[in-house]
């Protein structure tokens, strides 16, 4: 084999290298594993013991000189970086970029707007007991109103004795069915004046279809003072709910029942011809004001208790509530 002339091929080729791809072509010719040099390294074998240590020297040598050019190439084109590999014309990575949930979006927005009217967020547990989410709102055991509130019970057993220090700690357990229980912790807690929202998750035993789920989001509201009529609550929730929906909304109020507020009322909008139920409200019962330990007869309030989902719905145009829950990234990605 005649190494000068493969040296010299080599060191020809090697300067018409111009990238890293053919310097890849350079070394599979001169180094790889079917390049001239290796088969001449598998026929050493058969030569003369003397042949073999002369010739398997030289072949050695060239090997290295081989191998020392490549490595001075291969280093050359990482310096000078990846210039010359850049193909400018292959598609590029497209970067996804995250976005709220548009339940997210409603929240943000139904908070925003009650901030702005004074109100400040505070949050109760989504595990409730059975004081604070029936008997203190009036919602007494063996009354049908308890029927309203389709309920998911926990095992209570599940609490350790250390756990349960007070009579109203061995309540039974549940999943709260609405926010209003916020209230009852709040008010125990804080002298009026008070004007708060809560905003949460609650949890209905029943079964879903387009505009019920088992689960939703409740935005509790509730104002206490000394001079406040329904009057005053109308005239805020219509400022609220303008200011969320649009100022050409039409709103009805209808008389309805809840056992915690005197007079209830529940508020409609009228959406395409049709009235949408929107909210529970009315004035907080006075002995919810006695549950709590408050002064006779010295203050006023009301609450409100609104569905995020609703707002959503109309928000969105979205036609069916166990969308929001789908976690299909095709409904997702609109919003
Ligand atoms: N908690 C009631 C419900 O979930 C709504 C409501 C809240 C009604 C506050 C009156 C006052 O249906």
């Amino acid at each position: 084999m005649d190494f000068k002339q493969l040296l010299t091929q080599a060191q020809n080729d090697l300067k018409q290298v111009s990238c890293e791809a053919e310097l890849e072509s350079w070394r599979i010719k001169y180094l790889g594993r079917k390049s001239g040099l290796a088969s001449f390294f598998k026929t050493l074998k058969d030569l003369s013991d003397e042949l073999k240590k002369r010739q398997g020297q030289q072949a050695n040598e060239v090997r290295q000189q081989l191998q020392e050019w490549y490595q001075k190439a291969s280093q050359q084109f990482s310096n000078s970086s990846t210039v010359s590999i850049l193909d400018y014309t292959r598609p590029g990575k497209k970067i996804t970029q995250g976005h709220l949930h548009p339940l997210t979006l409603s929240l943000r927005k139904i908070i925003k707007s009650f901030e702005k009217l004074g109100f400040l967020v505070v949050e109760g547990p989504e595990i409730e007991t059975e004081y604070y989410h029936f008997d203190a709102l009036r919602i007494f055991p063996d009354h049908p109103a308890r029927d309203m509130w389709n309920t998911f019970w926990l095992d209570s057993k599940n609490k350790t004795p250390s756990a349960r220090k007070t009579k109203k700690d061995e309540e039974k357990l549940l999943l709260r069915a609405h926010t209003s229980p916020v209230q009852i912790r709040y008010m125990e807690q804080h002298i009026p004046p008070l004007r708060i929202i809560s905003p949460g998750r609650c949890f209905r035993y029943e079964a879903t279809d387009a505009t019920h789920n088992f689960q939703f989001y409740q935005v509790e509201g509730l104002m206490v003072d000394e001079h406040i009529t329904l009057a005053g609550f109308k005239s805020l929730i219509t400022m609220a709910l303008k200011s969320i929906l649009g100022d050409n909304i039409l709103l009805r109020f209808r008389p309805s029942y809840f056992p915690f507020v005197t007079p209830g009322i529940e508020v409609d909008v009228k959406i395409a011809g049709k009235w949408i139920e929107l909210l529970g409200a009315g004035m907080v019962h006075p002995d919810l004001f006695k549950v709590v330990g408050y002064e006779n007869n010295k203050w006023q309030g009301f609450a409100f208790g609104l569905g995020v989902e609703r707002f959503a719905m109309l928000n969105f145009k979205v036609d069916d509530i166990r969308l929001f829950y789908s976690s299909d990234v095709r409904f997702l990605e609109q919003f």
